[in-house]
């Protein structure tokens, strides 16, 4: 039994703020914004919740597929930004798309790395209670938690979601076709945590007991820079030892997108060329849970295609994020041609 992705989506608003608005409204400019992070615009969504964002990401996604959305049994939906408690936006996700197969459903919070722990526990859900078809959402509206006067941190987020549908091998319905001419298969998952003692990456709850000192993002950049730089390569070096594989089987790495010298400093130390490294935070900013759905969706919309499916068949993809809690983790995908 496998558990494959079958189809993807995203979608990030259409309002884009590029480096010079920042300058104009705190004490930066574009050149320190790209020399130190690499972006260059981020989208963000005044206009639509978090969940209509969702809801366009999967829409795209289920478009890309001829299937009954009956047929989904488990969805979950991973964001620090969603618009309610209860329904969880998971529920909320179910009743706009019309998945009227009664679900699970269920919301995950672990930040940035919430995609990936999203994967992870749906491949062993799905495997476990014998699920045919999920749909793994990362959705973020961090633009209504930015302290837009604070510089270290408004210009590093974006408004973005992103989805994959995932199908178990044992149960796949002939019914359903996927226009992708491969699967990729989720070939091992990898999940880890570590206390943030020292409050290095924070947001607070808007119904704190005590009187809030920030109701925004708080970031001490450069513990989180160490602390990503340093679990980004353990993540790697984990999936490769436990599925006794080589970088050179490594096609893609598809991380999560905080800062583009973190990709760089993590190709250095992985020894895998930058050219494998798939990168759009130049255009979207960090998206958190958003960040690693949206790239894959991109990775599969516009660079796969290019390849010749004998040449990638086998290859592995590996994605792996880091962020609050502190939390990463990764995911190891195989390409399979159909
Ligand atoms: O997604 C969750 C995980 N998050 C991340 O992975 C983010 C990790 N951290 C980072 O990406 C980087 O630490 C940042 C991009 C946030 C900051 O870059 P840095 O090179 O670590 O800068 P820094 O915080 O060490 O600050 C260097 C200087 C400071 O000035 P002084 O103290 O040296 O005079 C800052 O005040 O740069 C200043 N600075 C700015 N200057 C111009 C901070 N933000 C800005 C800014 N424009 N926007």
């Amino acid at each position: 039994m496998t558990i494959n992705i079958i189809s993807t989506g995203s979608y990030a608003g259409e309002k884009i703020l590029d480096n010079e608005y920042f300058a104009k409204i705190v004490d930066t400019n574009d050149e320190w914004i790209q020399e130190r992070t690499g972006i260059r615009t981020r989208h963000i969504c005044d206009d639509i919740t978090t969940e209509e964002m969702a809801t366009r990401a999967c829409e795209s996604a289920l478009d890309k597929l001829d299937m009954d959305r009956s047929k989904i049994g488990l969805v979950i939906f991973a964001s620090v930004s969603s618009d309610t408690k209860t329904p969880a936006s998971s529920f909320n996700m179910a009743g706009r798309l019309g998945l009227n197969g009664n679900p699970i459903c269920f919301d995950l919070n672990a930040a940035c790395s919430g995609f990936v722990y999203s994967m992870a526990v749906a491949r062993s859900i799905m495997a476990s209670m014998k699920i045919a078809y999920a749909i793994v959402i990362g959705a973020e509206r961090l633009s209504k938690f930015v302290d837009w006067s604070d510089r270290s941190t408004c210009i590093l987020f974006g408004d973005g979601a992103g989805c994959a549908v995932l199908e178990n091998s044992d149960l796949a319905d002939d019914s359903v076709s996927s226009s992708l001419d491969y699967r990729l298969e989720i070939e091992d998952t990898y999940l880890a945590g570590k206390y943030d003692k020292k409050k290095y990456l924070t947001l607070d709850s808007r119904d704190s007991l005590k009187e809030m000192r920030h109701p925004f993002i708080g970031m001490n950049g450069r513990q989180i820079y160490k602390f990503a730089t340093d679990v980004g390569v353990k993540v790697i070096d984990r999936l490769l030892e436990s599925n006794c594989i080589s970088k050179d089987d490594i096609e893609f790495l598809v991380p999560h997108q905080a800062n583009k010298r973190i990709i760089e400093t993590l190709a250095l130390k992985s020894q895998i060329p930058d050219d494998r490294w798939f990168v759009n935070l130049d255009e979207y900013g960090n998206t958190s849970a958003a960040s690693i759905p949206l790239a894959l969706n991109e990775l599969v919309e516009k660079v796969l295609p290019d390849r010749k499916l004998e040449q990638i068949d086998g290859r592995r993809i590996i994605s792996l994020a880091f962020g609050g809690g502190l939390s990463y983790g990764g995911f190891l995908l195989k390409i399979r041609k159909k």
